[in-house]
């Protein structure tokens, strides 16, 4: 693993954590790791990849888990929060103080904060919360208002309530069976909140469908929105292609995008959300398509399905330069986005 980032940021390392604490958070499991070389580079909306099932294991793919907090305690820890929901978290759920894990981060790029003290809103869906609390310590230290919007299918599935309730400016919450706030989904309050906490900014993180339809709803109010997507990632450190979305660059080019070292975070609006799971056909490096030739496919049929492989090191997202989380030029009132 890379030490040191040409831009000077500190890059991921590898570690064998012991675990200190594996608890229950009602329908989800929090995990709390020493992991000081993580925890010291960390910054919100980072992720961390986990071997999971032992040295013998036939599950060879380490999991992907946003962090949810880093502590200084034991030189520093690293804690995410997680569903066990298959074969690899149901192993991590088994672990106990002790323990050994294999953790490998923080990966990918963090959510940009506003240089400005803006008003800020919070959304997130499930787990999808876990990240977003880092990330309003950091926005309160700016000087922003942070607001929440959080959402689940059941109470026991909304993650940090309470946190959102003591922390936040606002805290709305939506079920689907109404056990816990609102009755619905999170977008059902998303134009309200907005008009009520005059929001400048959105940050979400939650399944694809939330992100997208929180994408085009801030489209709506002309609002800038970060999205953290959860893509099936294998690798997660940029060399399998498994996690390449298409985003629309600044310069109107759709590239395939690798999310695990080019996102999570992106810019909502540069997704190209209907054709997430294809290759569009006039993505760069998409079959037919042509540099010279105003980019139209011989063909002029979308490529299907397939993702790895689909463009070669020369076409993917280190030529644009990154995932395009520039504000838009001229746009009036956007908040300053930097580290
Ligand atoms: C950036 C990111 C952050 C995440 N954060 C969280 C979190 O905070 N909490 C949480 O509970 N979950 C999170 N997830 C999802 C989490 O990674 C999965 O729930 C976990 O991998 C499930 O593992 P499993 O063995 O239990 O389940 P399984 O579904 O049996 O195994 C999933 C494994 O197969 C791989 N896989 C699945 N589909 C594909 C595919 N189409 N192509 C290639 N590989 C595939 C996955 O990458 C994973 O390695 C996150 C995922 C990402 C990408
Ligand atoms: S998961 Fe392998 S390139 Fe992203």
């Amino acid at each position: 693993m890379r030490a040191q980032d040409a831009d000077g940021d500190a890059g991921p390392v590898q570690v064998r954590g012991t675990v200190l604490t594996v608890r229950r958070v009602d329908a989800y499991h929090a995990m709390t790791v020493v992991a000081p070389g993580i925890a010291a580079r960390f910054r919100p909306g980072q992720f961390v990849a986990v071997a999971v099932g032992g040295p013998d294991s036939a599950m060879l793919l380490r999991r992907a888990f946003s962090i949810h907090d880093v502590r200084p305690d034991h030189g520093g820890t690293v804690e995410f929060v997680f569903s066990a929901s298959g074969p690899g978290t149901r192993w991590l759920a088994g672990l106990r103080s002790r323990d050994v894990l294999d953790v490998a981060g923080p990966l990918g790029r963090p959510f940009p904060v506003p240089r400005d003290p803006v008003s800020c809103l919070l959304v997130g869906g499930g787990y999808g919360s876990a990240p977003l609390f880092a990330l309003a310590g950091k926005l309160r230290d700016r000087g922003c208002k942070v607001d929440f919007l959080l959402g689940a299918a059941s109470g026991d599935r909304v993650f940090g309530a309470l946190t959102a309730r003591r922390t936040g400016r606002t805290a709305t919450i939506t079920t689907e069976d109404g056990s816990l706030g609102a009755r619905g989904v999170v977008t059902d309050m998303l134009g309200q909140v907005i008009h009520e906490a005059r929001t400048d900014v959105i940050y979400a993180c939650g399944p694809m469908p939330m992100l997208r339809q929180v994408t085009l709803l801030a489209r709506r109010y002309d609002l800038p929105v970060q999205v953290a997507v959860e893509e099936a990632m294998a690798c997660g450190i940029g060399v399998c292609m498994t996690c390449v979305l298409p985003v629309v660059g600044t310069d109107g080019m759709t590239r395939m995008v690798r999310s695990c070292v080019d996102g999570p975070v992106f810019r909502g609006e540069q997704i190209r959300w209907d054709d997430v799971g294809t290759i569009p056909f006039d993505a760069v490096g998409a079959p037919g398509w042509e540099p010279r030739s105003g980019r139209l496919p011989r063909g002029g049929q979308a490529a299907a399905g397939g993702r790895a492989g689909a463009t070669g090191p020369g076409h993917g997202a280190r030529e644009s330069g990154g995932s395009g989380q520039q504000a838009r030029p001229g746009s009036p009132g956007r908040p300053g986005h930097g580290h």
